[in-house]
C-alpha cells in the first residue's frame, strides 16, 4: 500500500542537542555545575548551527521530505525581553534552506530547554510563564511564520508525568538524587534529579542545585498547569500572528499494556500520560506522537523488561510495534496525528533498519483502518547529545565524528529515504 499524498517523511533533531554552545541556557548551566548529572557536557554538539545548510541537503538527498528542528528560545530571547534579531535571522535562514531543499518545516519552539534566565523566574512551575512562553512564540511567528507550516508548540509536555512513573517504579520517589544516580540515561522515560529550587539559579561551576520544579520535567501539580496553559496561550499566540501555521503539542507515549491483575494501573498510566491533556489539546490541529517503546503494567506497577528481550542502549525493550498500537489509541484525541518522533539508540545500525521497518508497518496498517496520519518523523537526524547520557547512546541515521564534525550516512538513513522516495514501504 502507499502512504497517502504529501505525507511528511523526515527526520527530527532539538536545539540543545545538536546545535552547540547553546550557552544561554538552563541546560548549559546545569551541565557545568560541580556535581552534574550530566554524563559531559554538549559542548560544541554537531554544530549544526554552522552545519545547517549541509544537514538539510543531506536530509533531502536521502529523499527525505520533511525536517522538525527547534527554534530555540535561549537564542531567541536570551535575556529577559532582549530579542536577538541575530538569532531570527539565522533561523529564517534554516527556514529558507528547508524551502530550497524541497523539505517541509516542522518547527518546535521549546525542547526540554529554556533561557536560562527563566529559572530565576521558578521556571515551569512560576504562573508567570506561560505569558512569557506565549510572548515568545508571538516574536517567532510575527517574524517567521511565514515559512513555517507546522508548529509544535512543546514537547512531550507531558514529560514529567512519564519521568514521575519510571521514578515510581523504581520505588525511587522519596529518593530523586539517587534515583537520577542510577538512572540508565538520558531523559525519555528515565529518571532526573533534584527538588524544586524556588528562586534558584545555577551557574557554571556552582554546585549543581536541586532544580526539578524550573525544569520542563517538573511533575507538580502546579508544573502540570503551567505547561499546559502555555501551550494553550501560545496556540492563541500563533493563531492570531500566523493563522495559516497548522499548531499543536507533542506527548511521549508508550504502548501501555496491562498485565493480569494490571488492568487498573495501565488505565491510570495512560490517563497520566494521555487522557489529562486532551482539554489543553482541545483545538489544536494535529497531535505529535513520540514513541520508543512499551511498558507493561502489573499489579505491583510497571513491569521490568522481560529477561529475554531485546534491550536497547537506553535500557528499554526494543519494541517497534508500539508506534501502531499508539497511534491507534491517540485517536481518542480527534486529531490528525503526526508521529514527532520514533527511534532507537544503537550501534547496529541493522537494528535500526528493523526497527523502522516494523514501526512502519505498523503505521501502514494503522492508515489501512482509516487512522489520519500525517507523517513519521525519525528520531533523529544525527548522532547526538542525548541529554543526562551525553554523546553515548546513538539514535542518528548519520553518524557524527564529533573531533571533526564528518557526517557519514548510515544504511537506515538510506532505508527511510528509499521509503520516502517511493512514498511505499516496498
Ligand atoms: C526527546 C528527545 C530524546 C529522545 C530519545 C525524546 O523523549 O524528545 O529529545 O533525545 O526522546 O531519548
Amino acid at each position: 500500500m502507499a502512504f497517502p499524498d504529501r505525507f511528511l517523511w523526515g527526520a527530527a533533531t532539538a536545539a540543545h542537542q545538536v546545535e552547540g554552545d547553546n550557552i544561554s541556557s538552563d541546560f548549559w548551566a546545569l551541565e557545568h555545575a560541580t556535581g552534574s548529572p550530566f554524563a559531559e557536557p554538549s559542548g560544541a554538539a554537531c554544530d549544526h548551527y554552522r552545519l545547517f545548510r549541509q544537514d538539510i541537503a543531506m536530509l533531502a538527498e536521502l529523499g527525505l521530505n520533511s525536517y522538525r528542528f527547534t527554534i530555540e528560545w535561549a537564542r531567541v530571547e536570551p535575556e529577559d525581553g532582549f530579542v536577538s534579531r541575530a538569532a531570527l535571522a539565522h533561523y529564517r535562514e534554516v527556514l529558507e534552506a528547508c524551502q530550497a531543499a524541497g523539505l517541509t518545516p516542522v518547527v518546535t519552539l521549546h525542547h526540554f530547554s529554556s533561557p536560562h534566565w527563566l529559572t530565576r523566574l521558578g521556571g515551569w512551575e512560576y504562573e508567570g510563564t506561560p505569558e512569557r512562553f506565549a510572548a515568545y512564540c508571538r516574536t517567532v511567528m510575527t517574524e517567521l511564520g511565514d515559512l513555517i507550516p507546522y508548529v509544535c508548540t512543546i514537547n512531550e509536555a507531558n514529560i514529567g508525568r512519564v519521568i514521575r512513573r519510571i521514578m515510581a517504579s523504581a520505588g525511587a520517589v522519596a529518593d530523586r538524587r539517587k534515583a537520577m544516580e542510577q538512572a540508565p540515561v538520558g531523559l525519555d522515560g528515565r529518571p532526573e534529579g533534584a527538588e524544586p529550587a524556588g528562586q534558584d539559579s545555577v551557574h557554571a561551576g556552582d554546585q549543581a542545585p536541586d532544580m526539578t520544579g524550573v525544569f520542563l520535567f517538573s511533575f507538580s501539580d502546579a508544573a502540570f498547569d503551567v505547561i499546559t496553559d502555555a501551550h494553550v496561550l501560545a496556540r492563541k499566540a500563533v493563531r492570531e500572528v500566523s493563522p495559516q501555521t497548522r499548531v499543536g503539542l507533542t506527548l511521549a507515549l508508550q504502548d501501555v499494556q496491562a498485565l493480569p491483575g494490571g488492568e487498573k494501573g495501565a488505565e491510570e498510566a495512560w490517563a497520566e500520560l494521555f487522557e489529562d491533556f486532551l482539554p489543553a489539546l482541545d483545538g489544536d490541529d494535529f497531535l505529535g506522537v513520540q514513541n520508543y517503546s512499551r511498558i507493561r503494567v502489573g499489579p505491583d506497577g510497571t513491569a521490568p523488561v522481560p529477561d529475554d528481550a531485546e534491550v536497547t542502549q537506553m535500557g528499554y525493550e526494543f519494541y517497534p510495534q508500539a508506534l501502531g498500537n499508539v497511534l491507534r489509541r491517540a485517536t481518542a484525541a480527534g486529531l490528525p496525528l503526526m508521529v514527532t518522533e520514533n527511534g532507537i539508540a544503537t550501534d547496529d545500525d541493522s537494528r535500526r533498519v528493523e526497527f523502522i521497518r516494523q514501526a512502519l508497518a505498523g503505521v501502514e496498517r494503522c492508515l489501512a483502518d482509516g487512522v489520519d496520519v500525517r507523517g513519521y518523523l525519525h528520531w533523529t537526524a544525527l548522532d547526538n547529545f542525548e541529554w543526562m547520557a551525553g554523546y553515548r547512546p546513538r539514535f542518528g541515521l548519520i553518524a557524527v565524528d564529533r573531533a571533526t564534525q564528518r557526517r557519514t550516512v548510515k544504511d537506515s538513513a538510506r532505508f527511510l529515504g528509499g521509503i520516502a522516495r517511493r512514498n511505499a514501504l516496498d
